[in-house]
């Protein structure tokens, strides 16, 4: 049985010790960014996503880094203002 979601999101949740040299999304914030997102999908409404915490990408001094599939879309997330953008590209289908 395949899944009824279109979007599926990853975002990482990568956490590496304070003063390593390439950081990690945890430090700039990833879990707050994937707890909006998904509150904000909820109160949009919307149905066929779904987001998933995931490890890292090796595109850590880039991060927070997120990507969705099936689209194969890679987003550097620097704020809650990103997460609306990316949802409502989704929401459009431009995504
Ligand atoms: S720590 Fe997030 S991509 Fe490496």
């Amino acid at each position: 049985m395949f899944p009824s979601y279109k979007h599926h999101v990853f975002i990482c949740q990568n956490e590496r010790a304070p003063g390593h040299a390439r950081g990690c999304c945890s430090s700039k914030g990833s879990a707050d960014l994937l707890t909006y997102m998904k509150e904000r999908v909820k109160e949009l409404g919307i149905q066929d996503i779904r987001i998933n915490k995931a490890g890292c990408f090796n595109e850590c001094e880039k991060g927070p880094a997120m990507v969705i599939y099936p689209a194969g879309k890679w987003f550097c997330l620097k704020s809650k203002s990103d997460v609306d953008d990316i949802l409502a590209q989704m929401q459009e289908s431009v995504i």
